[in-house]
């Protein structure tokens, strides 16, 4: 039996791939449709999360404070947000979960499966982990990165790491889409396994 009776919908890929406007196109759609949707990412807009993304600018944090302020904003964010929308009956779309931790923290030093063994103790597993699969040479070109600092070789082979940690995620929740087609593309293939999970109109 379902734990509770919305749907947890999760898009993950490295930055540039596509998640945000997917993210916005796939509720928007679901919405249309008479679907109850909350879109949400991570990290959040809450106290944690505005720290994770500070230290972006301001110099980033040690592997562990960063690990620890993950789990933090997750906990915070299950807790006031995935688990209650799930438990009232909504569809819950995620730009980014615990699959991240797993790739960014993975590539840091970390066990990604142990990552993944920690959060699934208190996140909610998704119905569906939409993975945007892309080059890095398009993901960074999308994302106007073309010399400078994010083109350092550590930093190229680290954000290949991430993209190998998530296309090594198995389960029977993934489907994997090849984000190098067009929006719309992307947006009908994504329609198209989310309609199978939710159906084409509200119970
Ligand atoms: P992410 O959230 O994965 O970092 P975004 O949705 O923010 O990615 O997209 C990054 C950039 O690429 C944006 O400028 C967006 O308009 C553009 N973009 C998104 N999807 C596509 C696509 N399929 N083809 C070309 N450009 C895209
Ligand atoms: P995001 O806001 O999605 O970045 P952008 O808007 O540039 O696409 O995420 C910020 C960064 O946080 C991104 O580089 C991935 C990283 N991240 C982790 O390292 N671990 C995590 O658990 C999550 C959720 C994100």
């Amino acid at each position: 039996m379902r734990p509770y009776p919305g749907h947890l919908i999760i898009l993950e890929g490295i930055d540039g791939t596509g998640k945000s406007t997917q993210a916005k196109l796939l509720a928007n759609s679901l919405r249309d449709q008479g679907h109850r949707v909350v879109l949400s990412r991570e990290p959040t807009d809450g106290a944690f999360g505005r720290r994770l993304r500070e230290s972006a600018t301001t110099g980033r944090l040690s592997p562990e404070e960063e690990l620890q302020l993950f789990h933090q904003d997750r906990r915070e964010h299950v807790e006031t947000l995935i688990k209650p929308s799930l438990q009232g009956g909504e569809i819950v779309i995620l730009d980014r979960y615990y699959f991240s931790t797993m790739a960014y923290q993975g590539v840091r030093g970390f066990d990604p499966q142990e990552i993944r063994r920690v959060n699934e103790e208190f996140a909610p597993q998704p119905d569906l982990l939409l993975l945007l699969d892309l080059s890095l040479d398009t993901a960074l070109q999308r994302i106007g990165v073309r010399d400078g600092k994010a083109n350092e070789f550590e930093q190229l082979e680290s954000l290949q790491l991430c993209r190998d940690i998530f296309r090594s995620v198995q389960d029977d929740f993934v489907t994997v889409i090849d984000a190098d087609q067009s929006i719309e593309d992307i947006q009908d293939a994504i329609f198209a396994v989310v309609t199978d999970l939710v159906g084409n109109s509200p119970a």
